[in-house]
């Protein structure tokens, strides 16, 4: 990890943040921390210019080659991190958080659906779209795969105030035709509203498309031919949509769609599975479901803890990787319940102990940040701390006087280190920085 020149006094200059503290990231997936993939400075420099990593190197390196790792911020009782990446999260869900007392389709029905519908506000919609982009930060989310709502002009406000903090993001209205409240439903197929919006967003600043069904049940036959006929139409698009979450989903998907073989099946026959694809949860597949995925190229976005919170069931981690199938991680606000990328890690080990897996904690970390990188095709841009790179950077410190700053004192090890900062550093971040601007800081104490 080296990159760039040092100059006299860093932070002074316009445009220009330069910290010094421990710094880790990933080249590769790491299986433990003697890995190659795994890129670790215990005393390091960052500086971001112009929006981009310029240096990423230890502080002795630095000094030697003329600069003065004095002269950057000292953060040498923090750890510096890549921005982290939720590949699956529900803006409009965002104040429904934890709301009790059902599992997922009488979920949707009294506490997501209400809460989506009030998206047909355009104020409104504006107004959480921003709060949702700074809640984000807040807890160090730099990149995410949002599902808006069926709302086209809410979709457009979640782009515009994503544009307008310049953060790289994949979003889509969501289409559904045949599934909860009526005036919740598109009203046609939803496809030439999609265009337009693939059009007007796609490729424009850090901003992506993402054709999003909500799931198969929710579509007609027709919404989901026009959804596969628009990635064909824009090949850079993803496909963003829910998957084998819960045994009632899966049986209600059985019963609408009697002639698929199975649930994997439904969406291969409109075109929809492939490398760009992104499938939420994929809790309840067989074997063949599974190898078919992986031979697509496609990725499983792991939702620990909202599959806890729903009582949806249990990823097999060990079982997703043998069939060779990409797997992201993601928070699945509102049914999730943290926007913490650290605490859903924490949950994900949780979920790997109780199907006997264990899930190292560089690979977990690795997966928040390089892995959901990959799942997007992003990496080269976000995802890790290397020059040239998007200046994404999280900051990581443990409050003063606090559990895990006491758990800290006693780490004996990187990996030791990594996991007490996930199973207690929910609350731990402290800066957040998005195309080197600071869009986050914590109040001291
Ligand atoms: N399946 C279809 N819609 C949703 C949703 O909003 N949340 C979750 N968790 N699963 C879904
Ligand atoms: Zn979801």
């Amino acid at each position: 990890m080296t990159g760039g020149s040092p100059s006299a006094n860093p932070g002074a200059a316009p445009g220009v943040v330069a910290l010094r503290g421990p710094v880790l990231s990933f080249s590769a997936r790491p299986a433990d921390e003697r890995s190659a993939g795994v890129d670790h400075l215990p005393d390091g420099v960052v500086i971001m210019r112009d929006g981009r990593l310029e240096t990423v190197m230890a502080a002795d390196a630095y000094r030697r080659q003329g600069g003065d790792p004095d002269a950057c911020e000292d953060l040498r009782d923090s750890l510096i991190v890549p921005g982290l990446i939720d590949l699956h999260i529900h803006c409009p869900q965002m104040d429904v958080i934890a709301s009790y007392g059902s599992q997922l389709l009488d979920w949707l029905e009294r506490y997501a659906y209400p809460a989506e519908l009030a998206f047909a506000d355009p104020e409104h919609a504006r107004s959480q779209c921003g709060r949702f982009l700074d809640r984000l930060a807040a807890h160090g989310t730099t990149s995410a795969l949002v599902l808006g709502t069926v709302h086209a002009a809410a979709t457009d406000a979640l782009f515009d105030e994503a544009a307008r903090r310049r953060v790289r993001l994949a979003a889509g209205k969501v289409l559904m035709n045949r599934h909860g409240p009526r005036a919740l439903r598109d009203r046609t197929d939803g496809i030439d509203e999609t265009a337009a919006l693939i059009e007007r967003w796609h490729g424009r600043d850090r901003l992506a498309y993402a054709v999003t069904p909500r799931f198969a049940i929710a579509c007609s036959e027709d919404q989901l031919r026009g959804a596969g006929k628009l990635l064909e139409r824009y090949p850079g698009v993803y496909l963003h949509t829910h998957l084998a979450e819960h045994p009632e989903e899966l049986a209600a998907t059985a019963r609408t769609f009697p002639d698929a073989a199975d649930y994997v099946g439904v969406y291969e026959r409109f075109g929809l599975v492939g490398p760009q694809s992104v499938f939420a949860h994929g809790i309840h597949l067989s074997d063949s479901e599974l190898g078919r995925l992986g031979a697509a190229g496609a990725t499983i976005a792991f939702c620990p803890s909202s599959n806890l919170f729903l009582g949806s069931g249990l990823l097999d981690l060990a079982r997703v990787d043998r069939a060779g199938v990409n797997l992201g991680v993601a928070t699945d606000v509102g049914a999730g319940t943290s926007f913490s990328m650290l605490s859903t890690l924490a949950d994900g080990y949780r979920v790997a102990q109780l199907t006997s897996t264990s899930w190292h904690p560089l690979t977990a970390l690795y997966t928040a940040t390089l892995g959901n990188a990959r799942a997007l095709g992003w990496d080269g841009r976000v995802g890790r701390l290397a020059p040239g790179h998007e200046a994404d950077v999280v900051v990581l410190s443990p409050h003063p006087d606090s559990v895990l700053a006491d758990r800290l004192r006693l780490a004996s090890s990187l990996t030791d280190t990594v996991f007490a900062y996930l199973m207690l550093g929910g609350d731990a971040v402290s800066r957040t920085y998005v195309a080197g601007r600071p869009v986050y800081r914590r109040e001291a104490g």
